[in-house]
């Protein structure tokens, strides 16, 4: 169970974290050169690939497995409430988060041109859109399993 519960955190720790580092790259990548700004969202798009995809099919997995552990009949409420919470944020980053972030990284050489076309600017708010509806999601999750 320790093992479970630390490669749950872990996950969680690497899908916060490249969340974190995809937030901080889109805010700074309009201050930088054209050739910065496509290689920044080209990060934006591997960090969801090599991080945060990762991340969070890990903390999904070990969930899963911790309440089976658990025993579905003994979960008390606030791990029923991270269960749902964090299934929904998961899916979510995983189905709509994690496509988006990939359409920008594969459409990031129009960040080139001057003007930035408007279409990669809709794909951008739809990321952080989205990112920020799972994030939210995510916090929420956690504090659910504090309160465990
Ligand atoms: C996605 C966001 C999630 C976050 C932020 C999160 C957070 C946490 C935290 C902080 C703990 C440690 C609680 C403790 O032992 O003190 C924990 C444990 C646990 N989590 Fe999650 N979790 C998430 C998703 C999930 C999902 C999707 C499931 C199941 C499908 C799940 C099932 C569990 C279980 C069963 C435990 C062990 C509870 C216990 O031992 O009493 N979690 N989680």
């Amino acid at each position: 169970m320790t093992l479970l519960r630390f490669l749950h955190m872990l996950g969680i720790c690497l899908w916060l974290g490249g969340v974190l580092a995809t937030i901080t790259i889109t805010l700074l990548v309009p201050e930088e050169k054209p050739v910065a700004r496509a290689s920044g969202l080209r990060m934006v798009g591997r960090l969801h690939s090599w991080i945060i995809a990762p991340g969070i099919l890990l903390a999904l997995v070990t969930g899963f497995v911790l309440v089976g552990r658990l025993g579905t009949t003994q979960l008390p409420p606030s791990v029923s409430a991270m269960a749902g919470v964090g299934v929904v944020a998961g899916l979510l980053a995983l189905f709509a988060q994690y496509p988006t972030a990939i359409k920008l990284a594969a459409i990031s050489p129009a960040a080139e041109q001057n003007p930035v076309p408007p279409a990669l600017h809709r794909v951008e708010r739809r990321l952080t859109i989205v990112s920020t509806i799972a994030t939210v999601l995510v916090l929420t999750a956690m504090y659910f399993g504090a309160v465990v």
